[in-house]
């Protein structure tokens, strides 16, 4: 088999750390390069392990990433770092390499247009590494009308509304069904990362978010589905495990990876629920905002600023609604370039620390 060269951008991470591990398992893949920002110790750990034959740390910038990336012109870019840093990191994959691994979907939320002006002037394939978003795409027929993303509601979903204020880091960071990073946990008990995961999906399927359903389902069994135009529903299932959707992203469109692990139908149930307003209004906002691209940087930007403060015990849980709805109602503007959209990141984070001073 062709061995295919992968470069893992944010290789310390959870999503990272599992690619390595299906790459180790599979074969017939070698890793050039993964980065790190600030976990020296474990970069050099799993380089070791898992033979990886570069270090890049973006610490201090994404030059020397980048001149890799136009210099070696990997197979395969798979990009799984939090926030808005996640762009033009991707734009530069998209251009350099034949097949981009998009985990980051911060990407697609700040700069949907962006990543598909690159795509036409390129061949390079994207593959959403999200589970729900692979869903999708194994299901995916022209026919689509519609389509259902699932959630687990986050940690908080069953505590009483009353009591969301005196959440700490600490419970909000106990996923129910995920181990995941801190930020994509945290936007899990609010559901932003549903939001995110809604424009995400418009632009990968070209939907309008009237299309997209999200319900809640506790099994974490049903990843996504599909409603085709003579009533037919094609629903996509597994067992939660992010290892599955990295491993069809690198082999594409063949399914090597080796788990053979299925939920036993007779003893399951699975149910689906209403993601209420009055606990993820957050989440609502990503349904109001989907054709302006300021507004939906200024939800991304004010999100990572919120996360950060809630962490720090700055700010409570329920915070996290508050700021964002007020810096997207403020933030407005036409952005047509990468710079513009750093303009409206800046300026959106700026805005986000102000309202937390005012809270
Ligand atoms: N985890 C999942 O199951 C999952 C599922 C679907 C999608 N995703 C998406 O994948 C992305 C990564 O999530 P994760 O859970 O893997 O996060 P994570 O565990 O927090 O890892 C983040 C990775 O990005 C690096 N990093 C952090 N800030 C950075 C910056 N400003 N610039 C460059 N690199 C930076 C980190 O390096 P250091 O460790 O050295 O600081 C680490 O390698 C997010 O967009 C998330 O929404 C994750």
């Amino acid at each position: 088999m062709v061995e295919r060269t992968v470069v893992i951008v944010g290789m310390t991470g959870s999503m990272g750390s599992q690619a390595l591990e299906v790459i180790k398992k599979m074969g017939s893949f070698r890793v050039l390069a993964g980065t790190y920002h600030s976990s020296f110790d474990k970069a050099q750990s799993l380089a070791k392990e898992y033979a990886v034959e570069k270090l890049i740390c973006t610490k201090d910038g994404y030059e020397e990433l980048e001149a890799f990336l136009e210099q070696r012109r990997p197979d395969i870019v798979m990009v799984c770092i939090p926030g808005f840093a996640s762009l033009p990191v991707t734009l530069k994959a998209l251009r350099t390499s034949k097949r981009v691994l998009l985990a980051s979907k911060e990407a697609l939320v700040c700069g949907g247009w962006l990543v598909k002006e690159a795509m036409k002037e390129t061949s390079c394939e994207l593959i959403p590494l999200d589970s729900e978003h692979s869903a999708v795409m194994q299901l995916y027929e022209p026919s689509v009308e519609g389509i259902l993303l699932t959630s687990s509601g986050g940690a908080l979903r069953d505590w009483k509304l009353e009591d969301l204020d005196r959440a700490k880091p600490e419970d909000v960071l106990r996923h129910p069904v995920w181990k995941m990073g801190k930020r994509i946990t945290i936007d899990s008990a609010t559901m932003v990362n549903k939001g995110f995961e809604v424009l995400e999906a418009c632009e990968l399927f070209q939907l309008q978010a009237s299309q997209v359903e999200v319900l809640i389902h506790r099994e974490g069994l049903v990843h996504a589905a599909v409603f085709l135009k003579d009533g037919t529903i094609k629903m996509h299932l597994g067992f939660p495990d992010m290892r599955v959707p990295i491993a069809y992203g690198l082999t594409y469109p063949d399914r090597r990876y080796e788990h053979r692990k299925w939920p036993n139908f007779a003893e399951t149930q699975l149910r689906f629920q209403q993601v209420e307003k009055c606990r993820y209004p957050a989440f609502y906002l990503a349904y109001e905002i989907e054709n302006d691209y300021a507004k939906r940087t200024a939800y991304n930007a004010a999100d990572e600023v919120c996360v950060e403060a809630f962490l720090q015990g700055r700010i409570r849980f329920t915070d996290i609604a508050r700021v964002l709805a007020k810096v997207v109602e403020k933030i407005e503007g036409t952005p047509r370039d990468l710079q513009d959209l750093k303009d409206v990141d800046e300026a959106s984070r700026k805005l986000a620390e102000e309202v937390i001073e005012w809270l």
